[in-house]
């Protein structure tokens, strides 16, 4: 399969086989994708904390939950394996700094890459995955040790799909999202 087919083929998973474990090697090579991922200046802002344990993932269930009661996955429970992206401070080029007055300026950009990255090593492993972008941080640093103030940006959920009916990719039109040279 190509990478394109691949593309095409990808779908964010909200229906899981409940009671399936994801190899650990499995879940390394999935973290490898996201290590190896480009990031500015290199800086790797990032920490990924993998959760696996059936007591860890039910922690993980309840922090992703906001507010009063508002959640992006009630699908979670079946979840086989979580993997948490904690944005670190940056190590940018003083010109970046000086002109965005901003050392994380392209962290939030980076753990998006990596976090792809990781979906589609996961993808190519036969093991889906979907990334939920809410979470509540004191529950995430309470539950998972995170140092205070180093912000939970993504979790990615990944397990055996268990879902039956076909899709189709909502996109917007190429028109509308690309132009040759100029606006
Ligand atoms: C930053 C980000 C946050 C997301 N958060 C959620 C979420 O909380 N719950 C959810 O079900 N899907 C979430 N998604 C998945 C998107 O809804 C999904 O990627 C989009 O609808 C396109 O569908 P596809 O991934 O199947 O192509 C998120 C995706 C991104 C990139």
């Amino acid at each position: 399969m190509d990478f394109l087919e691949m593309m095409q083929q990808r779908k964010s998973c909200r229906s899981y086989q409940p009671d399936k474990v994801i190899p650990r090697e499995d879940l390394l090579k999935i973290v490898e994708a996201g290590r190896l991922s480009p990031s500015g200046c290199n800086s790797q802002p990032w920490k990924f904390i993998v959760v696996d344990s059936p007591e860890a993932k039910e922690k993980l269930c309840d922090a992703v939950v906001v507010g009063n009661g508002v959640t992006g996955a009630p699908w979670r429970h079946n979840v086989s394996a979580f993997i948490i992206f904690v944005e670190q401070p940056a190590k940018v080029m003083s010109s970046v700094i000086e002109h965005y007055k901003n050392s994380q300026r392209f962290a939030q950009g980076d753990l998006g890459a990596a976090c792809m990255n990781m979906c589609h090593e996961a993808f190519s492993l036969g093991i889906s995955s979907c990334i939920i972008g809410m979470n509540d941080q004191e529950k995430m640093e309470k539950y998972f040790g995170i140092p205070h103030g180093q912000e939970a940006r993504l979790v990615l959920a990944l397990g055996y799909s268990a879902e039956t009916t076909s899709f189709q990719k909502v996109r917007k039109p190429l028109e509308e999202v690309c132009s040759f040279n100029h606006w």
